[in-house]
């Protein structure tokens, strides 16, 4: 849809010459700047406080996108009754009603604890009328779930659309700095990834969080991809049950924890998600095809991915590979795109298809090249560090040129060039003398 935009004609250079300075801002000394203590709301939810850099800055604004039904409204309503229980929160819903939050808001209490007596809410939609509850009540934070819903009456577009969604955000961004009010607004991921959407909103706003999972598995992981007070290479790991979202201060155990070992197709690997390692379990199924061409279906891993790694196991290790389906699945939910996966992914299919067990004791680490030789991944230090944490004996890794690393002594590590070498230390004995790999 197009809409008109009216240029400013003239602009500030007029303002300059008639207007007096009274209005004008003023360069101050840096010194005299107060604000140089890191003053943040405690958030409770340690998770959620670690994304956003250590909890929550006066007057920033958070956006906290996500599919529909991916659980925002249920993340901000826990925190918001936490905070609720000493400082003043506004919960503005533009899609439930007030009783409806209620009986949520019961629901995750389970009954037993009180309410927050500091919470408010109402279901509203109207910004000038949320702007007007805002200097009634005078909350410390504000909640506007969601900002799609969510208009200004002077305006001709309808809520939800490009125009709206921005002024919005950007009054609620102007009340924000003025007042030192903290703002979150919930923002839902439209079907082609933008947010008239949170896309359109990143620049207006501080932090961008991104709330991710599979709407039908359990874990759910809280992502930053903008933050102006921290680091956007935090990951928040939780899981949704019935009672809301519970946070996951150990994630490797807990992604590993359904795990059969011994099973064929089966191989573990360290992901990075910002500074922190996660121990994953990748599964391969390889079946013969029935009809017509091959596929090969990834659940988690990119596509791109898969059909380089099949491809290299089909030329450099003569895996006929052509004639089976091969699916490749992420265990827990996870997303994962970086090439430092690549051995396990190889791994977890040549043991389906060989039907040989990965060693149970064994992680798997490394890029893998066209040639089917390894390369080296970064962050390597963590990933061991992380494997050996969770009681792993060995992990096989690319050879490195210049290794000047501390070795860490509760876990053998294997250096090796290919990924045929790989495989060979990997796979249980049973299989090299069975068939063998060539
Ligand atoms: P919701 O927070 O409403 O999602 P969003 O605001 O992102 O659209 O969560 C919706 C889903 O979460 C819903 O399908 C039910 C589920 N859910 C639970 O499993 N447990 C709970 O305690 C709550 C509140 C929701
Ligand atoms: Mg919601």
């Amino acid at each position: 849809m197009l809409e008109e935009f009216v240029p400013n004609a003239g602009g500030s250079a007029i303002r300059l010459k008639t207007g007096g300075t009274s209005s004008l801002s003023s360069p101050r000394k840096m010194q005299d700047i107060e604000g140089d203590v890191d003053e943040r709301l405690v958030l409770p939810i340690a998770e959620f406080a670690r994304v956003l850099g250590g909890g929550i800055v006066p007057g920033s604004v958070v956006l906290i996108g996500g599919d529909p039904g991916i659980g925002k409204s249920t993340l901000v309503l826990q925190m918001a009754m936490q905070l609720g229980m000493s400082i003043p929160v506004l919960y503005v819903s533009g899609e439930e009603s007030e009783r409806q939050i209620k009986m949520r808001a019961s629901r995750l209490l389970d009954g037993t604890a009180a309410l927050p007596d500091k919470l408010l809410l109402v279901t509203e939609t109207n910004l000038d009328v949320i702007l007007s509850h805002l200097s009634q009540t005078q909350p410390a934070l504000i909640i506007v779930d969601s900002i799609q819903t969510t208009f200004l009456p002077e305006m001709d577009s309808s809520a939800g659309s490009l125009s709206q969604v921005r002024e919005c955000a950007s009054r609620l961004r102007e009340y924000a700095k003025a007042s030192s009010v903290s703002v979150f607004l919930i923002g839902h991921v439209t079907k082609e990834g933008v947010i008239a959407g949170p896309r359109v909103l990143e620049h207006i706003v501080d932090t961008v969080l991104y709330l991710e999972g599979d709407a039908f598995q359990t874990y759910r992981l809280l992502r930053s991809v903008k933050n102006r007070f921290g680091t956007t290479a935090e990951v928040g790991v939780f899981t949704m049950s019935e009672r809301g979202l519970t946070e996951v201060s150990n994630p490797s155990e807990a992604f590993l924890a359904e795990r059969l070992v011994n099973s064929p197709g089966s191989a573990i690997s360290v992901t990075m998600e910002g500074t922190r390692p996660l121990l994953v379990e990748i599964q391969g199924l390889t079946s013969h095809t029935n009809f017509g061409n091959a596929r090969r279906t990834p659940n988690g891993v990119d596509l791109n991915r898969l059909l380089m790694v099949v491809a290299v196991l089909a030329r450099r290790l003569n895996l006929p590979l052509s004639e089976q389906d091969v699916f490749v699945n992420v265990v827990g939910g996870l997303k994962i795109m970086e090439p430092a996966l690549d051995l396990a992914i190889a791994t977890a299919v040549a043991s389906s298809y060989r039907d040989v067990p990965v060693r149970a004791d064994t992680v798997l680490l490394g890029e893998i090249g066209l040639s089917g030789e390894l390369r080296m991944v970064s962050q390597i230090e963590p990933r061991i560090k992380e494997a050996a944490n969770l009681g792993f004996k060995r992990i096989v890794i690319p050879k490195r040129l210049n290794n000047k690393d501390k070795r860490p002594t509760d876990i053998e590590v294997v250096e090796v060039r290919t990924i045929r070498e790989a495989l060979e230390t990997a796979l249980t004995k049973a299989m090299k003398t069975n068939k063998g790999i060539n």
